[in-house]
């Protein structure tokens, strides 16, 4: 505003007094140049403080472009033949999650089976908001000490894929292989990542770093860096997903997560996946995670290039270039119908309590004595010795109320 007006006196200045015009903008421009600047040095601090504080890092990309695609962009390049990397800007843990399953059911399979057929495959790299992600198959709060969770904001999600309990945070990179069933080993891609990794910085990771059988990255061989789920898809596509943890807040995820040793007194049987605990630790060396992004986009790009490791015959009629770019996107504001049901999904209490197979609950002492029981089917009791617990209580529910309806020795699971 004060920029505006001062304009508007020097104008009618220079009315009056037409031999000071020269020395009259001068020391306009002086003034609003001196201004633009500390406007956008305050706007710079203030917005840069919020990122930090609300929104996490962004991903400032020095080496190369990524497109920024509008959804229907985006729908094109998923549904025809090509290989790229996708970043998303959101860090919405749902949106990017439903884009993942998108990404996946729409990848086109090769247009023959023959060794030489073009492999489409895709990078999808995202960094969510702190959260905490189980597999389809787990048992929540067998996972998750949730009433911790809910008590911090930290968003509770069920992925689509199997595997273990994980804690994302900014410090921590998601990435996506979406490729064919066909040839799919669960290794191949950590093994490249590792590689990757260990180029950009070999005094601090040659030999310390290892791709496990399992998917997962390790380090010296005690502790992980990293976890991998897969997705195995009926018709012919493959995905494997996982996590690099390169600035992540340690102590966060051990609170989040409950300990092997579980809670005294309580007992779960069902069909549930256990998460297989490990030491976890952050990429050694001071490594931002933007760097990092960047290494593993440009590793990405140099070994699925035309022609290095990915069945393009020298001679193709695809469409497949040598170049593999890259596009971004925002998951969350994607206007593709079907990644928005999946994240309505994602979010639901339905999906996240109520996944996962049926499962029973034990409790002894020093819980409770006499010892009871709570059978569990799609989030909702479906039987239970406990007197005045009504059948049809959201599982849920009754853990929030645990102690002061029903007497256990636990406010909450
Ligand atoms: C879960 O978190 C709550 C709240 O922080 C805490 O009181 C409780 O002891 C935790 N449960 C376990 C099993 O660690
Ligand atoms: C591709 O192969 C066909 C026959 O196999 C040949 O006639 C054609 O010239 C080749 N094209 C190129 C670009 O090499
Ligand atoms: C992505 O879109 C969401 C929803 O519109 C918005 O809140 C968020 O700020 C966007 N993220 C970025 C980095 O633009």
């Amino acid at each position: 505003m004060n920029v505006f007006f001062r304009i508007g006196d020097k104008f009618s200045d220079k009315l009056y007094c037409p031999r000071l015009i020269h020395f009259t903008y001068i020391h306009t421009y002086i003034y609003i140049y001196i201004n633009i600047v500390l406007q956008a040095l305050t706007l710079q601090t203030v917005s840069s403080l919020i990122k930090k504080e609300k929104s996490g890092p962004s991903i400032m990309l020095k080496n190369y472009i990524a497109k920024q695609v509008t959804s229907d962009e985006l729908r094109t390049l998923i549904t025809c033949s090509g290989r790229f990397v996708l970043h998303s800007v959101s860090k919405d843990p749902y949106d990017n999650l439903a884009l993942e399953d998108y990404l996946f059911r729409h990848t086109p399979l090769p247009e023959s089976t023959s060794a030489t057929s073009v492999k489409n495959n895709r990078l999808f790299l995202y960094i969510n908001n702190p959260c905490c992600v189980i597999g389809r198959n787990q048992l929540l709060w067998r996972e998750v000490n949730v009433s911790r969770a809910i008590a911090q904001g930290i968003p509770l999600v069920r992925r689509l894929s199997g595997g273990g309990a994980v804690v994302h945070d900014w410090g921590n990179i998601n990435y996506a292989h979406v490729t064919t069933r066909d040839g799919f080993t669960r290794t191949e891609f950590t093994t490249k990542l590792v590689r990757w990794l260990v180029e950009r910085d070999p005094t601090t990771l040659y030999s310390r770093l290892q791709a496990t059988d399992r998917g997962d990255i390790t380090l010296d061989g005690t502790h992980k860096l990293g976890g991998s789920a897969f997705k195995i898809g009926a018709r012919g596509r493959a995905y494997h997903h996982g996590t690099l943890l390169v600035d992540s807040q340690l102590d966060q995820i051990k609170g989040l997560l409950q300990s092997s040793q579980g809670i005294p007194g309580v007992t779960w049987t069902g069909s549930g996946v256990d998460s297989v605990r490990a030491h976890v630790t952050n990429l050694p060396g001071s490594h931002s995670v933007t760097s990092i992004w960047e290494t593993i986009t440009m590793g990405f790009q140099r070994d699925f290039a035309g022609s290095a490791n990915n069945h393009v015959p020298p001679n193709s009629s695809s469409h497949i270039s040598q170049h593999v770019p890259v596009y971004s996107c925002n998951a969350s504001k994607l206007q593709i119908a079907e990644v928005q049901e999946t994240a309505q999904k994602l979010r639901s209490a339905d999906w996240v309590h109520g996944g996962g197979p049926p499962f029973s609950v034990h409790f002894g002492p020093p819980q409770t004595m006499p010892e009871r029981n709570v059978a569990v089917r799609h989030g909702i009791i479906c039987a239970t010795d406990i007197v005045g617990l009504a059948l049809g209580t959201p599982f849920a529910e009754f853990c929030r109320t645990s102690r002061a309806v029903h007497g256990l020795g636990v406010d909450s699971l």
